[in-house]
């Protein structure tokens, strides 16, 4: 819907950066530390699902510390949907303007924020994108490229979105858009999550941009990356490009509604 777009001149207001965390030990000070040397204003809030390796416990430290830094804990590894949509909906009770995704593991770099947070003030979300011309992966393993590719291709086709990184999980929203997303009833737990919220924004006709940058793989700690979270993401998809060509289909041949008589 056009009228629910950004106005350029739209100010978003104060910033909240959402990190999901589950055993992000080594990981989490770190980039808190890099987010608030490339935007000293903005608030973290670190949504840690008892990782059992400790990460809870030095957000805590971090929280106690630093008025910038919030943490909600939640009791047990529910997947990373699950964890972005409690973080938004702590983020929303509040006061904030833009609520931002970024992982704990260094793979989004803090320093592409600002660029990204730039790019709002004419839209209702930017991706930070690996896929359009000046993004790129750095040392990513060539098994996790192809399937991120085939993500994106598959959702192409199915969903007929034209974003190039409807996977990538760094971004930054506008906290209207997120309010009329009905996150109530997204039930995607892993990476699909990401698909689901790009596709639902740009179906309420949001101005998606893209913006290049840099994915770098972590160092530290694993992915949770899992066969069962692409097995979500293909049967979702799947489903959510058939309701569309069903819709389509319905709405070509569904008989048009007679002309009023005019006698
Ligand atoms: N709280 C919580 N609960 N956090 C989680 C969970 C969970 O169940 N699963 C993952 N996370 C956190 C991690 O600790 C990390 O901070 C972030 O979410 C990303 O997890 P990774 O496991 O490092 O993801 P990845 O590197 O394999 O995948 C990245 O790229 C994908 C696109 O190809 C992420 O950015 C995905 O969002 C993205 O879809
Ligand atoms: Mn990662």
């Amino acid at each position: 819907m056009a009228d629910q777009q950004a106005k350029p001149d739209r100010e978003p207001g104060p910033v909240l950066v959402v990190i999901p965390t589950y055993n992000e030990r080594d990981n989490i000070e770190k980039i808190v530390t890099r987010l608030h040397a490339a935007l000293p204003d903005v608030h973290a809030l670190v949504v840690d699902d008892g990782s059992p390796d400790g990460t809870g416990d030095i957000a805590d430290r971090m929280s106690a510390a630093d008025d910038r830094v919030h943490v909600l804990h939640r009791t047990e590894k529910a997947g990373l949907g699950a964890a972005y949509i409690a973080g938004f909906g702590w983020g929303l009770e509040r006061d904030y303007g833009v609520l931002v995704e970024m992982d704990a593991d260094g793979s989004h770099a803090p320093e592409d924020l600002p660029r990204m947070l730039a790019a709002l003030g004419d839209a209702d979300l930017v991706i930070g994108s690996r896929y359009v011309p000046g993004g790129t992966t750095v040392n990513w393993p060539w098994h996790r490229q192809l399937i991120s590719r085939m993500g994106n291709v598959y959702s192409a086709i199915a969903l007929g979105a034209k974003v190039k990184d409807i996977t990538a999980g760094f971004r930054a929203y506008r906290a209207d858009v997120l309010r009329n997303l009905k996150l109530h009833n997204v039930a995607s737990a892993g990476y699909c999550f990401q698909i689901d919220l790009g596709w639902r924004t740009i179906e309420l006709g949001y101005r998606v941009v893209e913006v290049p940058i840099t994915f770098t793989e972590r160092e530290v700690g694993v992915s949770k990356m899992s066969g069962d979270i692409v097995r979500e993401a293909l049967i979702r998809v799947t489903k959510w490009g058939l309701r569309r060509r069903y819709t389509q289909l319905r709405d070509l041949f569904a008989p048009k509604p007679k002309a009023p008589a005019n006698r």
